[in-house]
């Protein structure tokens, strides 16, 4: 795992967006691993930027999000397929049928899991992930005690979780309960992982997780294991390590 430690956001935002915009300079039917929440947006800002002032293209990209709130309707402004077009993907040249989310909203969620597997593995697997991390530690939405092998699947938030992520709706009880996120097993098979982690509340799960055991409890310690995982802190989130 390499460590890197910016001075800020706006330094986080171009060094990651060096390793996207070089992947797809060599690669530019790469396959984008998404995240939401607020640690990516520097990152998309950049890559925006390029893109408008430089043309970085990516008309032959794919795009996969992480994860999804259960039982939002569709088009609800806070479900992550809107975030990751409002935040990203509508910033950008590309198509939006190249950009795929995990279905929340499907009827048989576990046969829209396996879907969604099978369609990451028909495009070739992901080439770059990008991921943020929760005050637990989490990945995606793999709350504590996730299983390092896990697929695509439905998980229930913890508290701690729904309390993070209330600053997005109205009040806590609009929050959802249930999500569906790729698994770790999902997550450690893309070829390169990029962790960013922002600001003081972040500290102890950065201590948990790049210095700690590997252990269920804090799911981004099986980040270790990754043979090509890159961390993106800047001074506050690693001011623990
Ligand atoms: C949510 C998302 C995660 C994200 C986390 C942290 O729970 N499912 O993918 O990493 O929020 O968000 P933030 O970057 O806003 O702290």
């Amino acid at each position: 795992m390499e460590v890197v430690i910016l001075p800020g956001t706006k330094q986080i935002g171009k060094l990651a967006a060096d390793a996207i915009e070089s992947l797809l300079r060599g690669k530019p039917d790469a396959v984008l691993g998404l995240a939401t929440g607020s640690s990516p947006l520097p990152i998309y800002d950049e890559l925006a930027a390029r893109h408008e002032s430089d043309g970085l293209d990516f008309s032959q990209a794919h795009a996969f999000a992480l994860d999804e709130y259960v039982g939002l309707p569709p088009g609800h402004p806070e479900s992550y397929r809107e975030v990751i077009r409002r935040e990203f993907t509508s910033r950008v040249n590309i198509l939006p049928e190249n950009v795929h989310s995990p279905d929340g909203a499907a009827a048989d969620l576990p046969a829209a899991c396996q879907s969604y597997e099978d369609l990451i593995q028909a495009l070739g697997g992901v080439d770059l992930q990008i991921l943020g991390v929760g005050t637990d530690g989490h990945i995606g939405f793999n709350e504590p005690g996730s299983s390092f092998a896990s697929r695509t699947r439905i998980k229930s938030l913890i508290e701690q979780t729904r309390r993070d992520n209330a600053r997005f709706f109205n009040s806590m009880a609009e929050v959802p309960h249930h999500v569906v996120t790729q698994g770790l097993g999902t997550i450690l098979e893309a070829r390169h992982v990029l962790l960013v982690a922002t600001g003081a509340q972040k500290a102890q799960a950065v201590r948990d997780f790049v210095e700690g055991p590997v252990a269920a409890i804090c799911a981004a310690s099986v980040l270790q294991f990754h043979p090509h995982a890159t961390v993106l802190l800047d001074e506050a989130a690693a001011s623990s390590l």
